[in-house]
């Protein structure tokens, strides 16, 4: 549901595995196999998973069906309209009656509360594929893809295996994270920003955060830190270039969220001194990166030469929301087949 729902301790193991599966997954592919996942790669064998979408989405939604087919399993995709709960049947009646049909369930909505309340009366691995809080998936895949390119700059290892050597790679990846600085522009008041606080937190990041005063981090966001025992790891300041200054990574996102669509053209007038233009961008390390969770809107909160810059890597963050994602559901599984879920 959140980012700290897994420990520092066990994330080593969960890139490890996305590892595996994202060099399996191209082997076979390279090899012209019509699979897409090797016999033992298949976690999720004969499972059925929810989908329940109260939003739009294009990567989430084709990530999470094609891993969980990937996976062995089948995935069942709900809008909100479409099912009950559109029309008045409770949170927890529902999360009663799948869990007696579904192995897990993926939920995308607006309220967090709403989400927790489904997980509260489930008897499955329910995954939080972003609501108006937080979105993990978003923030495992991007410091996954963040780790990937730095440990390959590094001449880190990308060759991984199974169980003990595949977490010691996983572990390199972990470390490379560690006392990097990213400067996270525009709202910072929202999901994104918030999982970048608490992804940050948890893997020794310091996140500085550019935005106008009254969309700043919230109580919410430092009572998640401090109930989970992670330092109070960022700073929001109003200064754009302050932020960017000395940063490995640049992010921004969207100026109005899924469901602020009246507040665009306000959003706009704003956030305007936050954009990512080349300039701003220039400020930061010159071998930063530039990252966005995607759908980006050119011209506003970033610049297309910015978006087609050789160091965005938005389609890596974008492909690694698979890998990562099927990671998740297989480490879940596991889990709930030993009596943890
Ligand atoms: N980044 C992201 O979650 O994209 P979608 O809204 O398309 O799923
Ligand atoms: N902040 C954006 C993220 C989309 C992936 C939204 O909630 O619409």
């Amino acid at each position: 549901l959140k980012e700290t729902d897994f420990s520092a301790e066990e994330l080593p193991a969960v890139f490890s595995l996305a590892q595996q599966l994202k060099q399996s997954r191209a082997a076979l592919f390279g090899a012209g196999s019509s699979a897409r996942v090797a016999p033992e790669f298949r976690q999720l064998n004969a499972q059925s998973w929810g989908m329940i979408f109260a939003k739009s989405s294009t990567r989430t939604r084709v990530s999470f069906e094609v891993g969980i087919q990937e996976l062995g399993g089948y995935p069942i995709f709900l809008s909100k309209g479409d099912i009950q709960l559109g029309r008045g049947e409770t949170v927890a009646d529902t999360a009663r009656v799948l869990s007696r049909y579904l192995h897990g369930l993926i939920v995308r909505t607006y309220a967090h509360a709403e989400l927790e309340e489904l997980a509260a009366h489930a008897s499955m691995p329910v995954v939080n594929a972003l609501t108006d809080f937080l979105h993990p998936c978003q923030i495992y895949a991007d410091l996954f893809t963040l780790a990937e390119k730095w440990t390959a700059k590094t001449g880190g290892n990308n060759h991984s295996g199974g169980g003990a050597a595949g977490t010691v790679i996983g572990e390199s990846l972990v470390a490379s994270l560690r006392g990097r600085k990213l400067a996270y522009l525009g709202d910072c008041s929202f999901n994104m920003a918030n999982s970048w606080i608490l992804g940050g937190a948890l893997f020794g990041m310091q996140i500085v955060l550019a935005g106008p005063a009254d969309f700043g981090p919230g109580p919410q966001i430092d009572a998640l830190l401090a109930e989970a025992g992670l330092p109070k790891n960022y700073v929001f300041t109003s200064d754009a270039r302050e932020a960017v200054r000395e940063a490995d990574a640049v992010y921004t996102d969207v100026w109005a969220s899924m469901g602020q669509e009246d507040e665009a053209r306000e959003r706009r007038r704003l956030m305007e001194p936050y954009a990512v233009t080349r300039e701003l961008f220039a400020a930061a390390r010159p071998d930063a990166f530039f990252m966005h969770c995607l759908p980006a809107h050119a011209g506003e909160e970033v610049e297309q030469a910015v978006l087609d810059d050789p160091r965005s890597i938005i389609f890596d963050e974008a492909e690694n929301r698979l890998h990562i994602q099927k990671a998740i559901m297989a480490t879940l599984c596991a889990s709930a087949a030993a009596g943890h879920a």
